[in-house]
């Protein structure tokens, strides 16, 4: 008789950081230097979406990424931790003794271009492997810290809202570095996220990488670290949580602008945002002026492209500002072309 083949299939959207992780504390384990806070892209087609297979007749662990094979994959200390760690919660431990896993990955949007596509893909492997297997978590936010080992800002993917990463460090193995959901889904209806892709080309700095120079040379991170983020936490929990716009605009645009001043503050210097960048900030700051109110928050990872919270009433507003200044030809013009890339985050 044949062995039986189980499959499950999820997507995981992706998150875009309001409070930036930025640095890590313990490699080995991939924990962050300071706390973050990001809004999960719910409603949004920036997903990855992942199956999980596990049958006794495969003879080694694969994955595709976007249907080409990675060979590396199944020896990867990434992959390994969050593939190993939910086979490790299986409700049932004893039935996928033999077996080995395949999964394929399909991102709906540009890889490693600062869209987080790593967020939404190891969230997306975590959770596919923990529909798999059924999984049981031993403690709240567990699954969160197997995919902060895949990629960091992973963890923050497996919920939906307002979700913060807690740096943890008060426990020896870093099991207290979890996610934790600030506000769900339902929370903020209004809020929305328009995200325009400045470029899809491949950024040319990891993000670990880059983390790894910053903290050996950054003294303004440090400061960060110490002075700043504590503080912009609280601040920015207590805006989400009462829908106060401009208090939640201004702190995601000034940590945004801090995490890209720790960049160049690091030596050799990491530049992420471009000259189109700088145009949609300076935008931005002149519309609300003129506006005489926080409409618009810019926020910028690691990589060129702009993702500009903005509430609903506004939302028409903004998009066409940005049409204005960037018009189907011009330096955002898969954001034009793509209505998809206007994303509602919540309903
Ligand atoms: O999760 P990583 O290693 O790709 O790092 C993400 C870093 C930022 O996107 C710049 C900030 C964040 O908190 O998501």
């Amino acid at each position: 008789e044949e062995a039986p083949i189980y499959m499950a299939t999820v997507s995981a959207p992706t998150n875009i950081a309001c409070i930036k992780y930025w640095g890590k504390a313990d490699k080995h384990w991939n924990t962050p230097t300071n706390d973050s806070v990001s809004v999960t892209l719910d409603q949004s087609d920036l997903r990855a979406v992942t199956t999980a297979a596990a049958s006794s007749k495969f003879t080694q662990d694969r994955l595709w990424l976007n249907g080409i094979e990675d060979e590396g994959a199944p020896t990867n200390k990434r992959f390994r931790a969050c593939v190993d760690g939910v086979l490790k919660l299986a409700k049932n431990p004893q039935k996928w003794k033999g077996c080995k896993i395949h999964v394929s990955s399909y991102n709906t949007f540009p890889t490693a271009a600062g869209l987080a596509s790593s967020a939404a893909g190891y969230a997306a492997l975590v959770a596919a492997m923990s529909a798999l297997v059924d999984a049981q978590e031993e403690f709240p936010g567990q699954l969160s810290t197997l995919a902060r080992q895949g990629s960091g800002s992973a963890c923050r993917s497996l919920y939906g809202g307002f979700v913060a990463w807690r740096k943890g460090g008060e426990k020896e193995d870093w099991s207290d570095s979890l996610a934790q959901q600030v506000q769900d889904e339902h929370h903020w209806p209004e809020l929305r996220a328009l995200i325009l892709v400045v470029s899809d080309a491949k950024k040319d700095t990891s993000s670990t990488a880059g983390m790894s120079t910053s903290v050996a040379t950054s003294t303004l991170l440090q400061h960060r670290i110490d002075k700043v983020v504590p503080d912009r936490m609280i601040e920015i929990e207590k805006a989400f949580s009462e829908k106060d716009f401009e208090a939640f605009g201004k702190v995601t645009m000034r940590d945004s602008n801090q995490f890209h001043a720790v960049c160049m503050d690091t030596y050799p210097p990491i530049f992420y945002m471009n000259d189109i960048s700088r145009m949609v900030v300076r935008i931005v700051h002149a519309y609300n002026a003129w506006a005489g109110e926080i409409r618009a928050a810019y926020t910028f990872d690691a990589g060129p492209n702009a993702v500009l919270y903005t509430l609903d009433q506004y939302v028409v507003e903004v998009g066409a500002l940005m049409k204005h200044y960037f018009p189907e030809t011009g330096a955002v013009s898969d954001y034009i072309n793509n209505a998809e890339y206007i994303e509602q985050v919540q309903k």
